[in-house]
């Protein structure tokens, strides 16, 4: 049903307006008296097989939206509606911001995949935050994705992280620092040891001065090598990181069957999808293995179908988050891998 109208329907706008199409569509769904609870109804399994706790958040299921979806916090308790366990908001930086020149999201049906280059659109630190004090989020937990404006430059991009973390500490479950996209230029030079042990220690600063603590983890690019995937493990120790969300989107156009020109025509951006699938479970099962089983790991990238969320839990995910696979497999796509995850008891 959702391949057969609603995607081709909105397949056939440009990517970008059919975006926002979603969101007005999808409150104005849920204004409609009675259609929330049809929908809740429709859209949840509630069991305790799905249940997991995790840095000393229980969630209700292991099924996350991905960070950049809603960029700006506009629908809380409506992704819990739609069966998510967990949402991650943002990235979000302290002042609002325009991104990148239009277009800069582009389909690849034939990858099942998306090129991106939005660069932070965002409405800034101070609406989301106002958005998450007024959000009804039941049993939904909300992590936010932090970074840093375009205009600031690495040498004081600590401040911005700071100012996003003490923001946002009241009203989201935990962190994600975001060093990982590609399209902020020179963003992904912080992932380096050295600049990225002094932002996640003066986060960790920060954070040991609340009351009660919130848990920060890491979201990594999928074009680490090896090396630099061992130098993260090690920041993690030596930084008392809660875990890692793996991965971002990749600069890299191998083995894509969507035409060469194309490909070249859309140019610069970070691609997900499908095709990422093969590299996030690699990188999935690189880290496990070095890291043994304690480091929580949020698996992401790639995950199209029920089968390979399935595939990444019994790889050593402890959570799974979606965005591309929502775009192409629609909204049931949560219910579907909690469905999955019961019967295959992992
Ligand atoms: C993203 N992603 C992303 N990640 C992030 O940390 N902050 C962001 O603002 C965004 N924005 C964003 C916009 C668009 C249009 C896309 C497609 C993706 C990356 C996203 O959260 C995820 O890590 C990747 O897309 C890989 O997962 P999928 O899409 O293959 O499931």
């Amino acid at each position: 049903m959702y391949k057969l109208f609603i995607r081709s329907l909105l397949f056939m706008m440009d990517a970008e307006k059919a975006h926002h199409f979603t969101f007005r569509l999808l409150r104005f769904w849920f204004a409609i008296p009675g259609l929330r609870f049809l929908t809740h109804r429709a859209h949840h399994l509630r069991q305790p097989g799905l249940e997991r706790e995790l840095f000393g958040i229980k969630f209700r299921n292991p099924v996350g939206l991905a960070a950049g979806f809603d960029k700006n916090g506009l629908m809380i308790r409506e992704w819990g509606d739609l069966g998510f366990g967990f949402v991650e908001v943002g990235t979000v930086t302290p002042k609002p911001q325009a991104g990148n020149p239009l277009p800069r999201l582009f389909r690849l049906p034939k990858d099942q995949a998306i090129i991106n280059r939005m660069g932070f659109n965002n409405d800034g630190l101070e609406v989301l935050t106002k958005r998450l004090q007024k959000a009804q989020r039941g049993r939904l937990i909300v992590a936010g994705n932090i970074g840093k404006n375009k205009d600031t430059p690495n040498a004081d991009a600590t401040s911005d992280y700071e100012k996003c973390f003490e923001a946002l500490h009241p009203v989201v479950d935990f962190f994600v620092v975001n060093v990982s996209s590609p399209n902020t230029p020179g963003l992904r030079e912080l992932q380096e040891k050295a600049p990225l042990t002094a932002l996640l220690n003066a986060l960790q600063v920060l954070n040991k001065q609340k009351p009660a603590q919130k848990p920060i983890l890491l979201k990594i690019a999928p074009d680490l090598t090896d090396t630099q995937l061992d130098d993260i493990l090690e920041i993690v120790q030596t930084t008392g990181l809660a875990g890692l969300v793996a991965n971002n989107t990749t600069i890299s156009r191998e083995g894509l069957a969507t035409e060469k020109e194309k490909v070249e025509a859309i140019g610069a951006g970070g691609l997900s999808g499908a095709p990422l699938r093969a590299r996030s479970l690699q990188v999935l099962r690189y880290l496990r293995a070095k890291a043994g089983p304690g480091l929580p790991i949020v698996s992401v990238g790639g995950i199209m179908t029920a089968a390979d969320a399935v595939e990444r839990l019994q790889a050593g995910a402890d959570l799974v988050q979606i965005y591309t696979g929502f775009v192409y497999g629609g909204a049931y796509l949560p219910k579907r891998i909690c469905r999955a995850v019961l019967k295959a008891k992992v």
